[in-house]
């Protein structure tokens, strides 16, 4: 029996989780969950799921929780951080949002815990200090996202020096087939409308922009240990295809399903081994089409290799200043282009410090999103 602490267990990734944890309850157990605020929906997670452990962030939302249940309600700054360094789980998992949950998976590697990866600002911003701590405490770091779950499960044990290239697919996001003139006028409605994933406003803005593409490459480089030039970016609108591995001799190898996240949930859970079902059969009834990115239409995927080639703070600010326009466009306050323009302006103007710590790291985090807010 696997017993899982939860992180965001209220979201997309979160939910889906629990999918997989319904469909096997002599395998998976809860052990705990949280959110940021949404109790309606954690008090019935907590009714069926019964955890022992729950946090709720937002700490008015915790008190209100707190009386309608028996457990105690965890809260605060450092609820995650608490949660991860519990002794009674196995796999920390962290399905929030936004750079919230880079200690808390610290703290759970450092307590020799398996940690199964959706949040994708971990690895981005932090991913040097991350994977270093993993090798360390000999801790497991396995994928969530889709692609990065196919990259693995391609990889398949083959060692690093047969490795020609890592090949990410990309759908291409809600305006994948918008002109540059049409990219001008994109509405909030229009950049949340994916048309083969359905995921947190967040990252459908991401996949939108293709900034979500350019996380998955600096991802990719951390998980993989692969040098950023050999890692390659196809648009494949029928998300079918995951990704794929490029190996010495020429030949490629894929991993093809349905666009289905709990595939990718459960092989982190069930790996070594592979369990039944966790999507529905793939019948080959469509047609698998590839084309370039454009760089000029989305410039954020190019940014990857920027931040990459700049190193230390660079990918925590890009990836700061992407929070930052992101919750602005969501919020009305400015248009879909601006999104990239500014977070190219604030990449341009930081000084990258190398080898940071997370401390280093928080600051630039926190002074970069105070200057996205002043700009304009
Ligand atoms: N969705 C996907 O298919 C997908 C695929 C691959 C990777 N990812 C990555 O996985 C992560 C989660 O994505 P998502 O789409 O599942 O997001 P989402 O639907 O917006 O859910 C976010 C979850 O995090 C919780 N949360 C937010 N702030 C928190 C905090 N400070 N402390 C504790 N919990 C907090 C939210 O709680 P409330 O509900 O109470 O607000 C919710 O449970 C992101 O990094 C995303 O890039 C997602």
């Amino acid at each position: 029996m696997k017993k899982i602490a939860l992180m965001g267990s209220t979201g997309s990734v979160g939910t889906q989780t629990l999918d997989v944890v319904r469909k096997y309850p002599d395998k998976l157990k809860i052990f705990a969950l949280s959110a940021n605020g949404n109790i309606d929906l954690l008090l019935e997670q907590i009714e069926e799921f019964k955890p022992e452990v729950v946090g709720v962030f937002n700490t008015q939302k915790a008190n209100e929780l707190q009386k309608k249940t028996s457990l105690k309600v965890l809260t605060g700054k450092n609820m995650l951080e608490k949660i991860a360094k519990m002794k009674n789980y196995d796999t920390f998992i962290t399905a929030t949002v936004g750079l919230t949950i880079i200690k808390a998976t610290i703290q759970a590697i450092q307590n020799k815990k398996n940690v199964a990866i959706a949040n994708k600002e971990t690895l981005v911003a932090a991913g040097e200090i991350v994977m270093k701590e993993a090798k360390k405490h000999k801790v497991k770091i396995m994928p969530i996202d889709s692609e990065h779950s196919a990259l693995f499960q391609c990889l398949n044990g083959e060692t690093n020096k047969s490795i020609k290239s890592l090949i990410v697919t990309c759908s291409g996001g809600a305006l994948r087939d918008y002109s540059k003139e049409d990219l001008k006028n994109v509405s909030i409605k229009d950049a949340l409308g994916h048309k083969t994933w359905n995921m947190g406003q967040k990252i459908t803005i991401d996949s939108a922009t293709l900034m979500n593409k350019a996380f998955e490459v600096i991802e990719a480089k951390w998980l993989y240990g692969i040098n950023p030039e050999n890692i390659k970016v196809v648009i494949h609108p029928e998300s079918l295809i995951h990704s794929m591995i490029e190996y010495s001799d020429n030949s490629i190898i894929a991993q093809i399903s349905e666009p289905d996240m709990r595939l990718p949930i459960q092989y982190a859970l069930s790996y070594p081994e592979r369990w039944d079902e966790a999507v529905k059969r793939h019948n080959f009834d469509r047609s698998y089409t590839f084309k370039k990115p454009d760089l000029e239409r989305f410039p954020c995927l190019g940014y990857a290799w920027k931040a990459m080639e700049a190193g230390g703070t660079m990918p925590a600010v890009m990836n700061a200043a992407n929070d930052a326009m992101v919750a602005r466009f969501l919020a009305g306050k400015c248009k879909y282009l601006d999104i990239a323009r500014i977070i190219k302006k604030v990449m341009n103007g930081h000084k990258t410090i190398p080898n940071p710590t997370l401390d280093k790291i928080e600051k630039a985090i926190k002074e970069t999103t105070e200057k996205v807010n002043k700009l304009k």
